[in-house]
């Protein structure tokens, strides 16, 4: 594993791109107990001055565990080449399987984080704020609760300070 880390003003990318399309791996825990899930929801950008990753993570989800339970968290980005790991581990359950060896990526300890080999890049991500969406404080409802929520809990945003940013050499 080769990674050097770089500044986030040295970056260029399209976030609606590499979140919506390209996807994310977020990440929970140190490399020898963590958990990982496929993301295309989120943001990057500015909050209390401070550079952020804002991600929403349903409470079933097993990741949740390890993002809730430790204080910083990872969001890795991968090349096209990717895309079927990325899908199994959007589609299948930690707590079932070996995710990573099943879909091919081998986990990288970063900061006491996890991210992984493959990823072209790794933002390290400590948690500053988190809050539970609820169908009262929808505005505009716009059939979002009826399509997202009629069975799946609601999620749980995290709002995290974005510490280090790994890309691959
Ligand atoms: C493209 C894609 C995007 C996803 N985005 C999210 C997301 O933003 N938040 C979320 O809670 N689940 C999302 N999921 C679902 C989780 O990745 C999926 O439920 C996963 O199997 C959870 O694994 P875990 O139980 O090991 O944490 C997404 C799945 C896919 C395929």
């Amino acid at each position: 594993m080769s990674f050097k880390k770089v500044q986030l003003s040295e970056l260029s990318f399209n976030p609606f791109k590499l979140i919506g399309k390209d996807w994310m791996l977020l990440t929970g825990g140190s490399s020898d107990n963590y958990n990982t899930m496929t993301a295309s929801w989120g943001q990057l950008g500015v909050l209390w001055n401070k550079d952020v990753l804002t991600c929403y993570i349903r409470p079933n989800r097993y990741t949740f565990e390890f993002v809730e339970n430790n204080e910083y968290f990872t969001a890795s980005f991968f090349g096209e080449q990717y895309r079927q790991a990325l899908s199994f581990c959007g589609s299948h359950s930690g707590r079932d399987c070996d995710k990573a060896k099943e879909a091919g990526i081998t986990p990288a300890a970063l900061d006491g984080c996890t991210g992984f080999e493959e990823a072209d890049m790794v933002l390290v991500c400590k948690k500053l704020y988190s809050y539970d969406m609820k169908a009262e404080s929808f505005i505009s409802d716009d059939n979002l609760t009826e399509k997202f929520y009629s069975s799946d809990p609601y999620h749980r945003a995290f709002i995290a300070e974005i510490t280090a940013v790994y890309v691959r050499e």
